[in-house]
């Protein structure tokens, strides 16, 4: 059986492409086939973060347009070999997916990987349509501010809208992602916390990432953070990918040491 991931936003700039990548990484360590597909339409940086941007020759328009087979655009991973990846196209034409096109290529997605994780574009994107209506599951990602979360909660409404298992009577499963938390500006009351941020989107939560610069500097050496040993977001990424896969895991403890001493003592 293979799964569809949807990973999804409302607003632009949360964390969707970085998750993506992590979490495909994830799954392929964990020995199964995987295939990374970015669905940002013109917006290219799923390569980047994976580190393949050099290899590409054709992409996702290409397949369904059919100037090339599946084969020969997907690129195969640097260091996990059982990880693919399928580029955007650069086109301008943000509506240049066609459900029927789309629909064919998961289909063939499907024969070949246990997972297929689309990286959408944001909710407000034509292409969010396409990359959500053949999910099996989708995960939400917000950072904890009110804008985003906002926009995180109008795109779960359209999951089920669009969605072809909400139209055969079936759910659609949905998970919150809340990406970029600091600790200490939650605990001076200046960022939503995590309680804060379910109670506005009622979603079971799958995962919380820390704010971490290093991620920033793992973009640009096209290294996921995920093979960080000493990074507390790539750890927060390896145990997304074990929930995804049905582990049951404790979240990190993201507490600063004075937030808890404070708790503590009131
Ligand atoms: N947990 C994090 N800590 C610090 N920076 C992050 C984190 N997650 C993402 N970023 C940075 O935020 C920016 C947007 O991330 P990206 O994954 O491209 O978002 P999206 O795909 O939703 O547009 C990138 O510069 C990325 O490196
Ligand atoms: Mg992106």
């Amino acid at each position: 059986m293979s799964e569809v991931i949807t990973v999804t936003s409302g607003k632009g700039g949360v964390g969707k492409s970085t998750l993506s990548a992590n979490l495909a990484v994830g799954l392929a360590e964990a020995g199964k086939k995987v295939v990374a597909v970015d669905f940002d339409i013109g917006l290219r940086n799923l390569d980047m973060i994976l580190g393949l941007e050099n290899r590409i020759v054709y992409d996702v328009i290409d397949v369904m347009e059919g100037r090339c087979n599946l084969s020969q655009a997907l690129i195969n991973d640097k260091r996990s070999k059982s990880l693919y990846f399928l580029p955007a196209s650069q086109t301008s034409d943000k509506d240049i997916l066609n459900k029927e096109k789309v629909a064919e290529l998961i289909a063939a997605l499907k024969k070949e990987f246990d997972f297929i994780i689309l990286d959408s574009p944001a909710g407000i994107e034509s292409g969010f349509e396409h990359s959500i209506f053949l999910a099996d599951r989708a995960i939400v990602v917000s950072t904890p501010d009110v804008s985003a979360v906002r926009d995180a909660d109008r795109v779960i409404g359209i999951i089920d809208a669009k969605s072809q298992k909400a139209k055969d009577g079936e759910e659609v499963l949905k998970h919150v992602v809340i990406n970029r938390l600091r600790p200490d500006m939650v605990e001076s009351g200046s960022m939503l916390s995590v309680e804060d941020v379910l109670s506005i989107l009622a979603l079971p939560l799958i995962g919380v990432i820390p704010d971490d610069e290093k991620i920033i500097t793992s973009t640009n050496d096209g290294e996921p953070i995920y093979y960080d040993k000493n990074s507390l977001a790539a750890e927060a990424y390896r145990r997304i990918a074990k929930r995804v896969l049905g582990e049951e895991v404790s979240f990190l403890d993201l507490s600063t040491k004075k937030g808890f001493f404070k708790r503590l003592f009131g």
